[in-house]
């Protein structure tokens, strides 16, 4: 089973507009509401693709109990800390005429002490059952920034595998707890290694990350591919197959389900990187994160292709 950990879940609520201004009254043309948070796309995904997952993490209030019933309905098998505070909102606003795409999203509540006390009883519980365990999300702004280091090192100690994706100083503090995947987007990358004016460059820097004990970099970079560092080797995706883009939420999460699906039934990295990549581009061309269609996939797959550096070459 892979689990999967959202800190701070968020009720996401997609409006489709028409001719979206910042002021005036929009009225909604469509809309979805759908339980978000990084970690629960990837275990979204996971349940598409008939993986076993289970989600966990800390929700709150009456917004966590919605979350937490659509997750039932989606038959996502799930296992929360419950706190007082409110889980958050997040809203995606759509135009598709004028191709705006604009999120608000809620910080989240903070995490009381004995939650995390709570949720770590909870992690020592479940990881030994699970194969990988995913840490996915920015936690509340005034979260320790070392929280994830020292939920990897239980995940670790009950001998799962572990993926990190967050940002900024949740993700460096992180790192140094040795996972065995980070996947930050380029934005994210450039924030934790500095500048990086080629794909060379940024390889160069993800290979330092491995040489820390990280054995395995992806730095997904939206419509323009993917590069990774895998143990001693290097690959990138130059270039994706054109697709109508709807929206791009979730498809960093969609990419870490994808890769980890493969993984689990025991495809190599190269092939797991490549149905990663379809099913993101996928939910690019999809509203709602986590959301893709399989026959588009299986089209993606066969047009996606990864290229594996030579050692030695640029
Ligand atoms: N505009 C796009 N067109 C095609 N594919 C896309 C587009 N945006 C994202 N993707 C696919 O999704 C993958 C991950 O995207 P991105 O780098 O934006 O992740 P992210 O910022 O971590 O996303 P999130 O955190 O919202 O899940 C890309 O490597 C690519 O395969
Ligand atoms: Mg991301």
């Amino acid at each position: 089973m892979i689990l999967t950990v959202t800190l701070n879940p968020a009720l996401d609520k997609n409006y489709v507009v028409d001719n979206f201004a910042l002021t005036g009254i929009h009225r909604v043309q469509s809309m979805s509401t759908i339980p978000a948070g990084k970690g629960l796309n990837v275990s979204r995904v996971l349940k598409q693709l008939e993986v076993p997952t289970v989600a966990t993490g800390i929700l709150g209030g009456h917004t966590g109990k919605l979350i937490q019933a659509k997750l039932n309905e989606e038959q996502v098998d799930n296992d929360f800390v419950w706190i007082r505070a409110e889980s958050r909102c997040s809203i995606l606003i759509v135009d598709q005429n004028k191709k705006a795409h604009t999120e608000v999203i809620e910080p989240g509540p903070s995490i009381p002490r004995g939650a995390l006390a709570r949720l770590s009883k909870k992690l020592e519980e479940l990881a030994p059952t699970a194969s990988w365990v995913v840490f996915s999300g920015s936690p509340p702004p005034d979260t320790s920034h070392q929280v994830y280091f020292n939920l990897i090192k239980l995940a670790q100690q009950a001998g799962a595998k572990v993926v990190l994706d967050t940002r900024g100083p949740w993700l460096k503090a992180g790192i140094e707890a040795q996972p065995d995947v980070i996947k930050p987007n380029w934005d994210e990358f450039q924030e934790l290694v500095g500048p990086c004016y080629s794909t060379v460059q940024a390889l160069e820097k993800a290979k330092k990350i491995v040489a820390r004990g990280v054995n395995t970099v992806v730095v997904s970079m939206g419509s323009k591919g993917a590069l990774a560092v895998h143990g001693e080797e290097r690959y990138v995706i130059q270039s994706l197959p054109p697709i109508e883009v709807v929206s791009a939420v979730g498809c960093g999460d969609t990419l870490v389900a994808g890769l980890l699906a493969t993984w689990h039934a025991g495809g190599g990295f190269a092939e797991a990187l490549r149905d990663g990549s379809a099913l993101a581009t996928s939910n690019a061309a999809h509203f709602g994160a986590g959301i893709f269609d399989p026959q588009q996939v299986t089209a993606l797959k066969k047009m996606i292709t990864v290229e594996k550096i030579p050692i030695g070459g640029p």
